[in-house]
């Protein structure tokens, strides 16, 4: 076969010598622009991961990389005046032309035609080959001229960037921060051969031009950087190798993804590689890997297929369809590191304390948990554990294994929580007339000891119309107020955790039959007439609501403070204010679902009007020792609809009125929604809210073991986690997750205590087997 790389950087060197090596009767070019030894770039990071797939892919070429390698463990932060290091890490660096240079050798000893200096201008120049790779790195010029094909999703990143280097050796993969007058700017460090260290310092758009740094030449911010890091440096000089560069040199990321990989120009098949089809920010140092991995790849689909040009168009669509997920994960990674060097200064920098900070920074990528933590560096963790611990009140002694942070306990006003795990609310219909029977008891009860600190009951109705189905509890009348004082006084009685009532009011999406004879299905018969603060049906079936006029505003506003009243009496210890899923109270805070003309619509504090009279009724009959959270949507998931921001000004008027904590739900506002489900989805809105609000948070969303937990708690993305339907699943989920995770200094109910060692042997024995397996 003919086969033309177009561009010499590490994905067109090495699948051209990969294919040369497999089989030796191809005839392959690489036409790379730059002179062999002239390439942009200091030193670049991989995993001990992909140097096995090197090696496995050729060993010749795999060998003097190792032997040009620098590898080192640890990490070291400096940051507000403290250095703060931890080992377990396994990075690789290398220079990138030392990379390029033995891909080059290697390329040439093998037979690989290999051209310099050419700058090539169109795929059509190659009429003879059967694959053309387009492997002519992020501004693809082949990849550009196939628009319509390719479909490249490009989208630049806020941040400014300069890629520098510097004769000072560092022996940990080192993170340094700096805030000026302006902002904070974080440097990138790493040392990569024995005389160089990459030093990429990367700082927000508006820092960067407040600074003036538009206006600086090369020179000009090298000395800026020079001054910034001078402690880092320590006298040693940062140098460019990026001259071609016109202006400041400062870059911005470009995220890169292409709806296809390949196309037939109508000669050749045109394939897209590495920086080509897609880009993965540098803040985890995966660009190099994607670009070889999707080499390896190509190669070994050919291996598949058979070498032979009738063989390319299946061998391009297998590529794709396998490189397409391991990008993708890699690219989801490397978002959330990007994101959290994005918002670093205004959300974490400024108010986290040093040890938290280095452990948020560890974990940005949400691909390193707890767990992993521990499995890299355990002194470090257990340290970073009791430091955790003593922060929120437990000392724990020295002989003793820390306490996990999720079941560190949690103050607010005079209430503790024994630990951070709550049981979020979840509607069970299973009431006649609002009441709580036997099955609330008991399911409830059972949660209760099941270790979790806060007890949730379902969202409880402040009227008979504020139900969502005739199944819903409620709490507008005495008798339903004695049924709640006997199920909180049996959560007392089992164990130490605290009961909570979620109050809310199920507006334009009451009235439906319970969930297991379909969910938001409007009644048949014995409906009632909604209300909602527009007149908008929620499915084309639903009734239409009555838009609230100000005498319903008055009537429900006075039905919420009495149940708050009553849940008080009844001896709840926490109040929650539902405000989330399209109930009533959401309808009023989405543009979606209130248009109205009123002082109750429209702008922020219009819309958010209502919901805080509410809040206030609500706080002003609610004991003042005893808190009060909020549950919002905080992403609509539908254009047009409520994102995060707007939740995280939403927040802060709900902090200004009293409220203790955000819970951090999202959706179940419109039909039209289109929500991006996955691992800890909602966290991150948490995290916004509570880092950027400074309000306490509740994550909650598809957090199902322990270490999500951990993770989200130790770093501050949350001060509780709620747990939902792993609750259903498993009503001890606090105990059975802390013995998963080996803490055995959780106490169990007294009467269920001979079966927690022989459950803790039996997961021993288990992890045991696991790992000799
Ligand atoms: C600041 C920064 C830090 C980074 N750090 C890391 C890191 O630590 N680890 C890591 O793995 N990755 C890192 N990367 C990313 C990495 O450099 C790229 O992802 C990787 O080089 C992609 O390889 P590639 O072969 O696809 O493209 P490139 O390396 O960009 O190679 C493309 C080649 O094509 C040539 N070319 C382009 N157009 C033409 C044309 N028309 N004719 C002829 N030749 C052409 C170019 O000169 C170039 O040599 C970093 C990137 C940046 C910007
Ligand atoms: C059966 C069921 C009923 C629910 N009822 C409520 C409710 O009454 N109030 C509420 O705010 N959320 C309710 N939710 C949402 C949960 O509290 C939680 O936000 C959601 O299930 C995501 O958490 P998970 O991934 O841990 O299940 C309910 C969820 C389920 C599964």
């Amino acid at each position: 076969m003919r086969i033309v790389c177009i561009g010499g950087g590490p994905a067109g060197l090495y699948f051209g010598l990969l294919m040369k090596l497999r089989h030796p009767d191809h005839s392959i070019t690489v036409i790379e622009r730059n002179k062999p030894y002239d390439t942009f770039g200091w030193g670049v990071v991989f995993s001990d991961a992909m140097m096995r797939a090197m090696r496995a892919a050729d060993p010749v070429s795999a060998a003097e990389i190792a032997d040009a390698f620098n590898h080192w463990e640890d990490i070291e932060l400096i940051f507000k005046g403290r250095r703060q290091r931890t080992t377990g890490h396994g990075f690789i660096g290398i220079g990138r032309k030392r990379l390029l240079n033995i891909l080059q050798r290697r390329c040439e000893q093998l037979g690989v035609e290999l051209v310099f200096e050419r700058e090539v201008d169109s795929d059509l120049d190659f009429p003879d080959a059967d694959l053309i790779v387009a492997s002519d790195g992020i501004n693809s010029r082949i990849r550009q001229r196939y628009p319509t094909m390719f479909k490249p999703d490009l989208v630049i990143r806020p941040n400014r960037f300069i890629w520098l280097g510097t004769n000072k050796l560092f022996d940990a993969f080192t993170f340094d921060f700096r805030r000026t007058e302006h902002g904070w700017f974080q440097a990138h460090i790493y040392k990569f051969d024995g005389e160089t260290s990459t030093f990429i310092v990367e700082t927000t758009e508006d820092v960067f031009a407040a600074h003036g740094l538009d206006k600086l030449d090369q020179q000009g911010s090298i000395d800026f950087c020079e001054k910034l890091f001078a402690e880092t440096l320590d006298g040693a000089k940062l140098m460019s190798n990026a001259r071609h560069l016109r202006g400041s040199a400062w870059l911005n990321f470009s995220r890169l993804i292409c709806d296809s990989w390949s196309h037939f120009n109508g000669k050749s098949d045109v394939v897209l590689m590495g920086d080509a089809a897609h880009t993965a920010h540098f803040a985890i140092g995966s660009g190099t890997k994607l670009a070889l991995d999707d080499a390896i790849e190509l190669a070994r689909q050919f291996d598949a297929f058979g070498h032979g040009r009738e063989t390319v168009g299946a061998v391009l669509s297998a590529y794709e369809a396998v490189r397409r997920i391991d990008v993708a994960r890699i690219q989801n990674a490397a978002r959330n590191a990007m994101e959290w060097f994005e918002v670093v200064g205004r959300r974490y920098a400024d108010t986290m304390e040093p040890e938290q900070f280095f452990y948020s920074m560890l974990t940005r990528s949400q691909r390193i948990s707890h767990e992993n933590l521990r499995l890299r560096d355990p002194a470090w963790l257990e340290g970073y554990e009791r430091w955790f611990a003593r922060r929120s009140g437990l000392d724990v002694a020295d002989n003793l294994r820390a306490t996990p942070p999720m079941l560190t306990p949690f103050r607010v006003r005079s209430v503790t929580l024994a630990n951070r795990i709550v049981v979020s609310p979840m509607a069970m219909y299973s009431a006649t007339d609002g009441l709580i029977n036997d099955f609330h008891l008991a399911h409830l009860g059972a949660r209760a000891m099941g270790g979790a600190g806060l007890v949730f009951a379902e969202m409880t109705c402040v009227s008979p119309d504020a139900r969502i189905t005739p199944g819903c509890l409620g709490l507008w009348n005495d008798e339903q107020m004695e049924r709640w004082r006997r199920l909180i006084d049996l959560i007392h009685a089992v164990g130490p955790a605290k009961a909570g009532v979620q109050l809310g009011h199920s507006g334009r999406k009451g009235s439906t039959k319970v969930a297991w004879e379909g969910i938001d299905q409007p009644l048949d018969k014995d409906g009632w007439a909604l209300i909602s603060a527009s007149a908008i049906p929620y499915q084309p079936q639903s009734p239409t609501p009555r838009a609230m006029t100000r005498a319903d505003m008055e009537r429900v506003r006075d039905d919420f403070a009495a149940a708050a009243g009553r849940a008080a009496a009844a001896g709840a210890d926490w109040l929650e204010l539902h405000c989330a899923h399209g109930y009533l109270l959401s309808s009023f805070l989405s543009p979606l679902t209130n248009v109205r003309g009123d002082e109750y619509g429209g702008s922020f504090e219009n819309r958010a009007r209502y919901p805080l009279e509410v809040f206030k009724a609500v706080r002003a009959v609610w004991p003042e020792g005893r808190p009060i959270s909020v549950r919002l949507s905080c992403h609509d998931w539908t254009p047009g609809g409520n994102t995060p921001d707007d939740a995280l000004i939403f927040s802060q008027m709900f902090k200004e009125a009293g409220a203790d904590l955000i819970d951090c739900s999202s959706g179940q506002v419109s039909k039209e929604e289109r929500p991006v489900y996955g691992r800890l989805f909602q966290t991150p809105f948490s995290d916004q809210i509570r880092n950027e609000g400074h309000v306490a948070t509740i994550a909650v969303g598809a957090i199902s073991e322990a270490d999500h937990a951990n993770s989200i708690v130790a770093a501050g993305r949350a001060d509780l986690c709620a747990i939902a339907r792993p609750h259903l699943a498993d009503a001890a989920w606090t105990l059975h997750e802390a013995a998963r995770i080996g803490f055995n200094s959780l106490a169990w109910p007294k009467q269920y205590f001979s079966a927690k060692s022989q459950y803790e042997a039996n997961l021993a024995r288990a992890a045991a087997v696991g790992n000799a397996t």
